[in-house]
């Protein structure tokens, strides 16, 4: 029955093209065109449109200056959609295929799209026959499920004035979940009314304790802001979805950012979503200020799924656990305010610094499975590389953004998710330039009011970031893979996980020596003992110096980032996760300090 429909539908373009071809008198398409003897809008432009560009491109899309949803439109654009596709500039896309996983959301057009669109435009934009497109369906109303379902669920947030300059405080706002009991979520959209307005905004679950109203917190939380601190300084609020690996930390459900539009989480996949008397969809909106005065009313749609799935996703900062900074580890009790979704004081940029160097690192202790990337920074961010290191050693680059764009800050979703064994890991690595080669920055410098802008500023991150802060929050999304769906937030912390391996994160220490170039051993270590963090404190740090050393020798894997020739012939101190056996096993290293110059 499949077959017969293409077949149909195959012999009805064909009729169609007919017509138009009859229609165009006297056009005569030359050869090597992409589809035949005549190209029309209604035959071959408008479904390469609809399927590619008016999503973005229609009066409530992202880019309402320029509808591509009508043959007029098309027509007044023809020069720019030609330009545009043929520099592969449209539709936006920044990661690069030769250095990526393939992502099952890449919108680039085949060449033949291209040629297509560009022929057309050529011969003189026909319009051909049933030359309106499709129109939307009403239900839609802007939200993009792609089988046009409408949302299960939508969440209203309160409408918002922004002042025409200057610093806008980030916005808390907390709904209370309008159900009892758990949803599954298939797919989520957020939608800004005014997306000139919204920089980011950040969606989470939190449960604020019994009695608590979120009129009692917005108070709270004013207080908080009024004396400088964090909104929820004084809520006692917790996750209600939390990350396994990680109890304290948070389960994003929603991201927005530039560029985002509807995210959906394929088979087998969902999002947790608690109903119950104390629990609130908590919402950080950061707005910028326009130069006008504006108001915005954001939306937050949601699609659940009727039956539990095999993967419960979660969303956090992916590369968190420990950060180097210019090849420098930093320390968990290093001084200073904790940059937003780390553990760690990130110094600031300095001036006129064109290359600044962050690298995250996570080591995963169970087996788990990735979905997505979504690279976070602001206006400095120049590149971002993902790359896993495997058990065996084994190093791949799954995501290399070579050229970040503020603009496009995409979440990137794997074609077939990547299962990675425990003791694997995550690199995240990102360079930032904050000097007067950035065009962007200069960009914002000469419009901003608020004189916090420019390659001349020392730049920090911090822990709610302006955007002429920055950030270094590489998110991914991902699943625990033997983790019952449901499980990881009322799971009790203790206990080793079972099936498919683990991997404990240890610390050991020892000599740092190379046996032949890029292979590096812990030798003459210390028997390896779990360890409470991947990270390692100045604390933690001489507590080990009293450590002795041992007769163990450990395999070190994905040394690179902590730039191990520095420490060649010290006694170390090493974190990581262990895998295989004890004795003689593997480290996967997430710290490396050097505590003694000479080794003995
Ligand atoms: C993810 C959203 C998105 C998608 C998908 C997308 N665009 Fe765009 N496009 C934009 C935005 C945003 C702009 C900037 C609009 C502005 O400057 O007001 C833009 C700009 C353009 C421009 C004007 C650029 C210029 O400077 O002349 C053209 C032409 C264009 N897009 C064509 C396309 C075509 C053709 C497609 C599909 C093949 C497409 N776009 C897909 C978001 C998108």
């Amino acid at each position: 029955l499949g077959d017969l429909n293409a077949i149909k539908a195959l012999f009805r373009a064909f009729l169609l093209t007919g017509i138009a071809v009859a229609a165009g008198a006297g056009f005569h398409a030359g050869e090597g065109g992409a589809t035949g003897a005549s190209l029309t809008f209604a035959g071959q432009v408008a479904p390469i449109l609809n399927a590619q560009c008016v999503t973005c491109h229609r009066g409530d899309g992202v880019a309402p200056s320029i509808p591509l949803v009508t043959y007029e439109d098309a027509r007044r654009f023809g020069a720019r959609i030609k330009q545009q596709v043929r520099s592969r500039l449209m539709p936006p896309w920044p990661a690069d295929d030769k250095h990526s996983m393939p992502f099952r959301n890449d919108p680039k057009l085949t060449q033949q799209d291209i040629d297509t669109l560009s022929a057309w435009v050529d011969r003189g934009m026909i319009r051909g026959q049933d030359a309106a497109p499709q129109p939307l369906s009403a239900t839609q109303k802007g939200w993009l499920h792609p089988q046009g379902r409408a949302p299960d669920a939508v969440v209203a947030l309160p409408t918002y004035t922004v002042k025409p300059n200057g610093e806008v405080p980030y916005i808390q706002v907390r709904v209370k979940v309008p159900f009892q009991g758990d949803r599954w979520i298939s797919a989520i959209q957020v939608r800004p009314s005014n997306l000139a307005l919204v920089h980011h905004l950040g969606i989470t679950e939190v449960s604020g304790g019994n009695g608590m109203t979120p009129e009692k917190m917005a108070e709270v939380a004013e207080a908080a802001r009024r004396m400088g601190l964090a909104p929820d300084a004084f809520v006692a609020t917790a996750p209600v979805v939390s990350d396994p690996e990680n109890p304290k930390a948070y389960d994003m459900l929603g991201i927005y950012t530039p560029g985002t539009t509807f995210e959906s989480y394929g088979e087998g996949n969902d999002k947790l979503l608690r109903g119950g008397p104390n629990n609130y969809l908590n919402f950080n909106v950061h707005y910028t200020a326009t130069g006008r005065e504006e108001t915005d009313r954001t939306e937050l749609a949601l699609w659940f799924d009727p039956n539990p799935p095999k993967h419960q996703l979660l969303r956090v900062p992916a590369a968190g656990k420990t950060i180097l900074a210019n090849g420098h580890e930093l320390l968990t009790d290093d001084q200073g305010t904790k940059a937003e979704g780390t553990d760690f004081a990130i110094p600031p940029i300095p001036p006129n610094t064109e290359s600044y160097a962050l690298v995250g690192v996570t080591a995963f202790s169970k087996p788990v499975v990735l979905y997505q990337f979504q690279p976070h920074a602001h206006l400095r961010a120049k590149d971002f590389t993902y790359t896993v290191v495997y058990p065996d050693g084994r190093e791949q680059t799954v995501l290399s953004v070579p050229k970040y764009d503020f603009h496009w800050q995409l979440a990137y979703e794997l074609a077939t998710p990547l299962e990675l064994p425990a003791g694997s890991k995550l690199v995240v690595s990102a360079h930032y330039d904050n000097s007067a080669k950035n065009a962007e920055l200069v960009k914002m410098s000469a419009r901003d009011t608020t004189g916090n802008c420019g390659p001349d500023k020392q730049t920090y991150f911090k822990r709610l970031n302006q955007s002429w802060d920055e950030m270094f929050s590489p998110m991914i999304q991902y699943a625990v893979a033997n983790e019952k769906p449901g499980s990881g937030s009322t799971r009790s912390a203790a206990g080793r996980p079972g099936g498919g391996g683990s991997a404990p994160i240890v610390e050991a220490v020892g000599c740092l020596s190379e046996k032949s170039s890029g292979k590096w051993f812990l030798t003459r270590a210390s028997t390896a003992s779990d360890s409470a963090s991947q990270a390692t404190s100045r604390q933690e740090l001489n507590a080990m110096a009293g450590r002795a050393l041992g007769d163990r020798t450990y395999d070190l894997i994905g040394v690179g980032p902590f730039g191990p020739a520095g420490h060649t012939g010290h006694v170390v101190a090493v974190k990581g996760a262990l895998i295989g056996s004890n004795g003689n096993g593997r480290v996967n290293v997430t710290s490396l300090e050097t505590l003694r110059d000479v080794c003995k």
